[in-house]
């Protein structure tokens, strides 16, 4: 069955978390969920599984408003984003700090999406295959990733996060044999997703690519009735 996992980011308030999570109790094992870290207690507590949003670079020293790695695990987190294209792009992270998450997650055992996706002038400059690979290769291509580690790929054009844009199946499809030629060369054991604009209504479209693993939905997992569509688009998918 294809993998759902919910990037809430920084969209819900205190008030409807509460409501939120007793909505979704029933379909609870069929999604891991990010929410923002002030709830992550909250969904712990209530048996979901639960992921970061964010981790901080290092775990040495004092660290004013930063969680870390070997924190989020001891709170019950089971994995971290890692490259999302609003922290490449607000927050300035480059490679060489996702290098450093990525050992940080790997020593606290934390399981790892990694997100990759080209701009809009990239993507029509047909630039979209060697900015993915320049994407993998500056980061995984240089940390050793255990085993242990479920490494999921998201591939999430940023012209289709949170747009209403999304590329077609086939455009999806060729990244996705694009991402999975760059692990098998590699040795890497991996499931793809993909991310930008998945939701309730083009979610039965994008479940035939057959090729991807999964999905990592953002602005749609703000909303309880749209995740159980979501889940019950993928549970009939594989009737
Ligand atoms: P979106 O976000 O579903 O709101 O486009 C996806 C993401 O940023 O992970």
């Amino acid at each position: 069955m294809k993998r759902i996992m919910l990037n809430q980011k920084s969209g819900m308030s205190y008030s409807d978390i509460k409501t939120y999570v007793t909505d979704l109790k029933v379909y609870q094992n069929r999604f891991q969920i990010f929410p923002s870290s002030i709830y992550i207690e909250q969904f712990v507590s209530s048996g979901y599984n639960v992921g970061i949003q964010n981790i901080a670079e290092l775990s040495a020293g004092n660290q004013t408003g930063e969680i870390t790695a070997s924190q989020a695990k001891s709170c019950g987190v089971k994995s971290t984003i890692i490259g999302h294209s609003e922290r490449r792009i607000n927050q300035k992270e480059d490679s060489n700090i996702l290098i450093n998450k990525f050992n940080e997650a790997i020593n606290s055992k934390l399981n790892i999406i990694y997100c990759v996706g080209e701009s809009l002038v990239d993507y029509k400059l047909k630039n979209t295959s060697s900015y993915i690979y320049s994407e993998l290769n500056d980061v995984i291509g240089k940390v050793k990733i255990p085993k242990n580690i479920d490494l999921c790929i998201a591939y999430e054009p940023i012209w289709a996060i949170g747009s209403g844009l999304t590329p077609t199946n086939y455009e999806i499809s060729e990244v996705t044999k694009l991402i999975d030629d760059y692990l098998n060369k590699n040795n890497i054991k991996a499931d793809v997703l993909y991310g930008g604009s998945v939701n309730e209504k083009n979610i039965d479209e994008l479940l035939k690519i057959e090729n991807l693993d999964g999905f990592l939905i953002g602005g749609a997992s703000n909303h309880s009735d749209k995740v159980i569509k979501i889940c019950e688009s993928v549970i009939n998918s594989t009737k």
